[in-house]
């Protein structure tokens, strides 16, 4: 919405959300408060907050005065319930299609922004349509049309994705309010990259593109795995594979398994929508991308287990990276919560060091609090000599690896390409080892500096 303001000043947007203290934090004076670490974001909105972005909680009057609604509300996977597990958790949209309902004046454009499952469209019109009221001359007081209109950016890319986007996509039947939501995007993208469809085909596309993109990783973290045991590298594999034309390059990187709020949620929601219509075959295809995911993330904590001589209990690993990617304060899937929480049941002691990541986000994802850190010349802390697990989050990189056994690289952080090994090796405890998830680390420089070295897919 942000940058919709900011290449449309002739638009005026409010975002609205019943919760006053994140509205708060986006109207907060110190821009460095915004709710999403995103880069650029903070310059897109020092540019157009009060101009013509407005961030407010009257949802009732911003409503009533829009043409065009978007519906941008968390869809989770259900936890509890019918579909629990797989399904989508749609309390939050049919909300919002009940509110936009009974506020909405004269003719208004509703907007399914968030990812939802295909068919959602239908049942946001039938809440809408029920509320189409008629005055005594029998002329309508409110109507509405309802298009879809998925987003495709990656968080950490959000601003560069939305300027200058691969393509906009726009499903519905109502050729003159595809028009209208078209025009927006018209004043900066070029025609030809706003594609229109049915509302189904829309739907199914958004969920689709993702376990497209989700099944590529899932796919050479499979041959990650395999080069690892027959000699092979990935990054050759990779970039061999990767110059065919059809495969491309991109998403080819293997990694501790993929996270982020949408990936999972969305292929399980595809797993579902499978299983509802009885395609077992096509359900199971897609759920073992999920299932291989996993995979990757408790073998890589299995083999961190088993090279430190098949015991953690009491050890001190430096996890360095916790958000699900670079560029991201988001730790939503993140594969460091499970790889972390593995390593704690065994009786780790992790020293967790992210640059946007805070404490209070890691204890959440975890359940665990916080310990102190231990004092470095105090030796083995009580927790450590009674094998529980305990973290707690490094401000820098020496605290973190001093008397460790191991770094963990869980997020491809760019500083975590240019770490100077050889001043690192020096505080670890040997022999002492560098288990990198992300291929961020030079491997020479590693084992010039006296430290093993883990690479993922790395057989050779
Ligand atoms: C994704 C889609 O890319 C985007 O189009 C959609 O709108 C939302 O979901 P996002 O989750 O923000 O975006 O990030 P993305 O860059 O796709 O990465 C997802 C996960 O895959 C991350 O954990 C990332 O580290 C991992 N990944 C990505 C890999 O492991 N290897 C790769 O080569 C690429």
């Amino acid at each position: 919405m942000a940058v919709i303001a900011d290449r449309c000043p002739n638009i005026e947007v409010t975002v609205v959300d019943l919760n006053e203290t994140r509205i708060a934090a986006w109207n907060d004076a110190d821009l460095s408060k915004l709710p999403i670490y995103e880069p650029g974001l903070d310059e897109v909105v020092a540019r157009t907050r009060g101009r013509n972005l407005h961030f407010s909680t009257d949802v009732v009057n911003a409503i009533a005065s829009a043409d065009i609604v978007f519906i941008s509300v968390n869809t989770p996977t259900k936890t509890k319930g019918l579909g629990s597990g797989e399904a989508s958790d749609l309390r939050w949209v049919e909300a919002c299609a009940r509110q936009v309902a009974e506020c909405a004046k004269g003719h208004t454009i509703v907007v399914e922004k968030s990812t939802l499952p295909v068919r959602t469209a239908k049942t946001i019109q039938v809440i809408l349509q029920a509320a189409q009221k008629c005055d005594s001359r029998d002329q309508q007081e409110k109507s509405f049309v309802v298009l879809s209109n998925p987003e495709f950016l990656a968080e950490g890319t959000a601003i560069k994705d939305l300027i200058s986007p691969d393509r906009v996509l726009i499903g519905g039947e109502d050729a003159k309010a595809i028009k209208s939501l078209s025009k927006i995007y018209e004043q900066w993208v070029p025609k030809e990259k706003i594609l229109c469809t049915n509302l189904w085909s829309s739907e199914l596309s958004k969920l689709t593109a993702n376990a497209f993109l989700a099944q590529r990783i899932s796919s050479i973290n499979a041959v990650a795995e395999l080069c690892e045991v027959t000699g092979a590298d990935v990054r050759e594999v990779a970039k061999a594979i990767g110059t065919d034309s059809r495969i491309g390059q991109r998403f080819l990187n293997s990694g501790p398994g993929f996270g982020g709020s949408c990936f999972k949620k969305d292929i399980l929601n595809l797993v579902y929508l499978c299983k509802h219509f009885g395609l077992h075959e096509v359900a199971q295809y897609w759920q073992n991308v999920v299932t291989l995911n996993n995979w990757q993330q408790t073998r890589i904590a299995r083999l961190i287990v088993e090279k430190l001589f098949g015991t953690v209990t009491g050890k001190k690993l430096a996890v360095f990276g916790f958000a699900f990617k670079a560029n991201t304060n988001d730790t939503r899937e993140a594969p460091a919560i499970s790889i972390a929480k593995d390593l704690l049941d065994e009786g780790a002691q992790l020293a967790i060091y992210d640059p946007k990541v805070n404490a209070k986000q890691i204890s959440l994802d975890l359940n665990m609090p916080a310990s102190s850190p231990p004092d470095a010349k105090a030796g083995p802390t009580r927790s450590a000599l009674s094998g529980e697990g305990s973290w707690w989050s490094s401000q820098n990189i020496n605290d973190a690896v001093n008397g460790a056994d191991a770094v963990v690289i869980l997020t491809e952080w760019s500083q975590f390409k240019e770490l100077n090994w050889s001043e690192i090796a020096p505080l670890m405890r040997k022999p002492a080892w560098i288990f990198d998830a992300r291929s961020v680390v030079d491997p020479n420089t590693v084992k010039l500096a006296g430290l093993k070295l883990w690479r993922v897919g790395d057989g050779t």
